[in-house]
């Protein structure tokens, strides 16, 4: 199964990503943590990936298509996979449809989780990212057990340097003008579904798994 979880900057995306993945044993792929890992090696993709995001500005398509296409044929993906943070525009959209095309697939279901401005940036704001399996907390709803450790491996707690309020602001005004025309291209292919993501961390998970439920029963 190719799932997409769409959404914005905030809006659920890993922390929901990180349960379904494992309840339905899809490969997790996330562009944001691909290119975070880049950097963190100290490799050219990573540099070229730091003076955007750094901005709240999105990598260049080319760069990123390149990423994520070669991660898709990975052997962890054979079972299916999950996409968070790609595609992003449509020109992504597009090159991932072709892609998966010539092999005889398809995107099968793309989850759009709904979740308002103000909550978006107060959920940003108090994000805690580990710096090792980038596990997302919150300094509200998702505390760790120890202070500044991740409860999955142990590794450190830290604040992304792009969600500062003014960095914030900017992925969102990035993702209305290229991301939400994602929303009308997978609803006239008549794969979107909307989930209410203000709900419960639980709750929004319980809806999303219903709904991937239902489309692979259709
Ligand atoms: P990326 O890392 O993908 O960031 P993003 O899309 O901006 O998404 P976030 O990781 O900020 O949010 P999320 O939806 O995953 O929310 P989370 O689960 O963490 O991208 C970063 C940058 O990389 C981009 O700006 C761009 O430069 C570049 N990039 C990446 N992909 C690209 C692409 N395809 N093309 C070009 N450039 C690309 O949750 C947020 C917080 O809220 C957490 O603290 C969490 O605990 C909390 N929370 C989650 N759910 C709930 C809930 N239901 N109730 C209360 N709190 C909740």
């Amino acid at each position: 199964m190719h799932v997409i979880l769409l959404g914005a900057p905030g809006a659920g995306k890993g922390t929901q990503a990180a349960l379904i993945s494992q309840r339905l044993g899809l490969a997790h792929i996330a562009s944001g943590d691909l290119f975070r890992q880049e950097q963190a090696s100290g490799s050219e993709l990573g540099k070229i990936a730091k003076s955007y995001m750094e901005k709240g500005l999105l990598v260049p398509d080319e760069v990123t298509v390149k990423m994520i296409l070669g991660r898709i044929t990975a052997p962890d993906c054979d079972k299916g996979i999950l996409l968070d943070g790609f595609p992003r525009t449509l020109e992504q959209a597009k090159a991932l449809d072709e892609a998966l095309a010539k092999e005889g697939k398809g995107i099968d279901l793309v989850l759009y989780i709904k979740v308002s401005n103000e909550e978006l940036l107060r959920r940003l704001s108090g994000r805690w990212i580990c710096r090792d399996c980038q596990a997302p907390y919150n300094v509200v709803e998702m505390q760790p057990k120890v202070a500044g450790k991740c409860d999955q491996c142990g590794g450190e707690l830290y604040q992304r340097a792009d969600d500062t309020e003014e960095t914030a602001r900017k992925r969102l005004d990035v993702y209305f003008a290229q991301t939400m025309p994602l929303i009308e291209y997978y609803s006239k292919a008549g794969k979107l579904v909307g989930t209410d993501g203000e709900k419960g961390i639980e709750d929004v998970g319980e809806d999303l798994t219903t709904a991937i439920a239902a489309g692979i029963g259709r």
